[in-house]
């Protein structure tokens, strides 16, 4: 039997060690210190960013923006169907109302007519509108952020850019993350790079991230004797993780080009196949390509093939299951159009870590194609 091949393992880039090192050394292996600073700066200078603040996850990150935009109690928040928990747990942290939108076919992201239909028909009612929509670029591809930010500012919505997948992702030249009031990005396991676990929370706002700074380290107040006028979390990034995130950081632009070349790689082979679709790149964008994912064809069920490449130790994932058909989101309203439901039923994601050689690639494409001429 062959080595696991996983989904998306780490991928070191070899100055991790020594960034920790440094910690070690400096004793600043709690709380704060300068790792953390260099890689908020290095955040900062990569996407475009004016400020950017370290945190334990993705998840908290998006639940600091909701706090720090006033978004609670009873509050609608709108958000992409088509994502993960991790997206819109915190709009139920926060005990707002969950709204879904669905995916459109040619971003696989939020449709944008969808949004805009629905926040139009609110308006000409006069109904109430959302405070916020959370908008997933999912699997390191760009949604189509121009117009979603163009809807979201002429209704007066917040928009939180969910770029967990998508860090170095760009549309026109601009890093997904930087469109909206305020940003996220993870550094989960998983992820295109990792810090084994942790996420940063960017805006070009300078009292947004210094509010979500107070609240990420327990919301003191300037006095020795801890004062607290608000409630916050222990949500802060440490200096030991922070010294993974610079090492890798050194190395995210190379990660990017391997992972769209295993892209390519699977394509240029799987194309050929009938009925096989794979997850679009929209114009004037450029996905980072976090795991190619592809549509089987109608009579392939996905399982069938993830069962397959597990008996070949290798690993393999379904699509996201939609939001809207999550049980705990059973008595969500939204605006389904069945594209996410589809995606989800037809869609598989492929092993696309960076260090996969092309010899592995070529194995997991002959071990598809074997199932596919048997069925
Ligand atoms: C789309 C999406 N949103 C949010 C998250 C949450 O990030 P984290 O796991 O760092 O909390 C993740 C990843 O895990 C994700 O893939």
């Amino acid at each position: 039997m062959n080595q696991r091949i996983f989904l998306s393992p780490p991928h070191m880039g070899g100055n991790e060690q020594a960034y920790i090192n440094e910690a070690f050394q400096s004793n600043y292996i709690a709380p704060l210190g300068h790792n953390v600073d260099l890689f908020e700066e290095q955040i900062k200078e990569y996407t475009g960013a004016k400020y950017a603040l370290a945190l334990i996850s993705g998840t908290a990150a998006i639940h600091l923006a909701l706090r720090v935009l006033g978004i609670k109690d009873g509050d609608e928040v709108m958000a992409s169907t088509f994502t993960f928990i991790g997206s819109v747990a915190p709009i139920l942290y926060e005990r707002c109302i969950p709204f879904f939108i669905d995916s459109d076919s040619t971003s696989w992201n939020l449709d944008p007519d969808l949004l805009e239909e629905e926040l139009a028909k609110r308006s000409v009612k006069g109904s109430k509108q959302p405070k916020a929509l959370i908008l997933t670029h999912l699997y390191g591809q760009c949604a189509h952020i121009l117009r979603i930010q163009a809807i979201c500012q002429h209704y007066g919505v917040y928009l939180i850019e969910d770029a967990a997948e998508s860090l170095g992702a760009t549309m026109a030249g601009q890093h997904t993350g930087t469109f909206g009031d305020m940003g996220i990005y993870s550094f989960n396991g998983n992820k295109i790079i990792t810090t084994s676990g942790g996420g940063v929370l960017v805006s070009d706002d300078a009292k947004l991230i210094e509010h979500a700074r107070h609240l990420s380290t327990q919301a003191r107040d300037a006095a020795a004797h801890y004062e607290h006028t608000e409630y916050g979390y222990n949500y802060r990034m440490s200096n030991i993780i922070a010294g993974i995130g610079r090492g890798q950081m050194e190395v995210l632009t190379e990660r990017i080009k391997r992972r769209r070349e295993i892209f390519t790689l699977y394509k240029t082979e799987l194309d050929q196949v009938h009925g096989i679709t794979f997850m679009p790149e929209l114009e004037t964008s450029y996905g980072n390509r976090w795991l190619t994912t592809l549509l089987l064809p109608e009579n392939v069920s996905p399982e069938c093939i993830r069962a397959h490449l597990e008996e070949h130790n290798i690993e393999s994932r379904p699509l996201w299951k939609p939001m809207h058909a999550q049980p705990l989101f059973k008595d969500a309203n939204g605006c389904i159009n069945g594209v996410s439901d589809t995606l989800f039923t037809q869609g598989i994601c492929l092993p696309s870590g960076s260090s996969l050689r092309n010899n592995d690639i070529e194995m997991i494409i002959s071990t598809i194609k074997q199932k596919l001429v048997s069925l």
